[in-house]
């Protein structure tokens, strides 16, 4: 018959169904720490999925909890896998088949990665619910492969990633340049030390991790009080989770509307492929968020794994940042009316003399 054994769906797609838990999508999660969750049986704790329209299946999210003083099932997967903790206290044990176990102790705000493939399992060590965001590339492995056995028991060990170093999860790491930590371990991205970087927000400071060897990576960013991020844009897939602040982000394709999204601490949003998404903070403190998203300094994906082209240039030198002095006025004045209602002086003006001044 003419169409059989033609497929509606991805593999991907048909394996979300399989899990048996709700997959959210849209544009944005308004609280990963509070989306609800179902019991989640390949885990044995709850979860839901995330894929978000800006993700585009090249990577993808999920949130997980563990039960007070839970553990839940061992896993492996050709997959990597960022993780942070979002509430409570536990410890991960992570070994190759055969292999020793590293335990990885963590708490709210700890971020670490999986090594790719090596078994591991999340034990709740406290009272109350323990609560992980994770961002993986589990869409493209699962489609490239279609066989769940090769992704989920496939023997192979990535010793050039781990090979059971009982210190892989000490937090010991190294500068790569001036803004990037290469490590397996964050005890805390709330408070983790930046450095100066204001390329896209005057006052701006960010670090990236390299974590894991692996191809994903994550970076932080924060900027401060009465101060918005130049708006840019790039290619798809990179998470934005708001660690600290509330404020609101404004995203467009070039010549449509905007479309205005409100965040807290605790928001998930993923801008989607070359939409303009500005960043602007209105509360009383230095807005801070966590990306995670594709390209490695360390192992430089190719094009279609890239992060995008020149989206700290300046649009007038064609790039696909914004330039202050080039956005639209009335970004501003939206800007200055929020600041007004919350009683915030606006700052971004003052700052950017004082650096005319130097
Ligand atoms: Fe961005």
């Amino acid at each position: 018959m003419a169409g059989e054994g033609l497929a509606k769906m991805t593999t991907y797609e048909k394996w979300l169904q399989e899990e048996g838990i709700d997959v959210v999508g849209g544009y944005m999660v308004e609280d990963v720490r509070t989306v609800p969750l179902k019991p989640w049986p390949r885990k044995g704790g709850f979860g839901v999925h995330i894929r978000l329209i800006g993700a585009e299946d090249c990577d993808a999210a999920y949130v997980c909890e563990i039960p007070p003083h839970g553990i839940l099932k061992p896993q492996k997967h050709l997959f990597e896998e960022m993780i942070l903790i979002l509430s409570g206290e536990g410890k991960t044990e992570v070994w190759n088949e055969g292999g020793p176990k590293v335990t990885c102790h963590w708490q709210e705000g700890s971020l670490f990665a999986v090594p790719l493939n090596a078994w591991h399992q999340h034990v709740n060590t406290g009272d109350r619910p323990a609560r992980y965001f994770a961002v993986t590339d589990a869409p493209p492995v699962i489609d490239l492969f279609h066989n769940h056995d090769f992704v989920f028991n496939n023997n192979f060990v990535f010793s050039d990633r781990f090979n059971g170093q009982t210190d892989y999860f000490s937090g010991a790491g190294r500068m790569l340049d001036e803004k990037t930590w290469d490590t397996n371990f964050v005890q805390n991205v709330e408070t983790f030390d930046l450095r100066d970087y204001e390329v896209r927000a005057k006052g701006g400071k960010s670090i990236k991790f390299e974590l894991a060897s692996n191809t994903m990576i994550a970076h932080i960013s924060e900027y401060p009080v009465g101060v918005y991020k130049k708006a840019h844009r790039h290619a798809p897939g990179a998470h934005v989770l708001q660690l600290r602040g509330k404020g609101y982000t404004m995203m467009w394709e070039e010549g449509k509307p905007y479309q205005r999204f409100d965040w807290h601490r605790g928001s998930l949003l993923v801008p989607p492929r070359m939409w303009f998404h500005q960043h602007f903070n209105t509360s009383h403190e230095p807005a801070r968020y966590i990306a995670f998203r594709w390209h490695s300094k360390k192992f430089l994906p190719g094009k279609h794994f890239h992060e995008g082209e020149n989206w700290w240039i300046s649009t007038r030198l064609g790039g696909h940042q914004i330039e202050y002095e080039d956005e639209d006025p009335r970004l501003r004045e939206i800007y200055l009316e929020e600041l007004a209602k919350e009683g915030i002086p606006f700052s971004l003006d003052a700052l950017l003399a004082g650096s005319d001044k130097d």
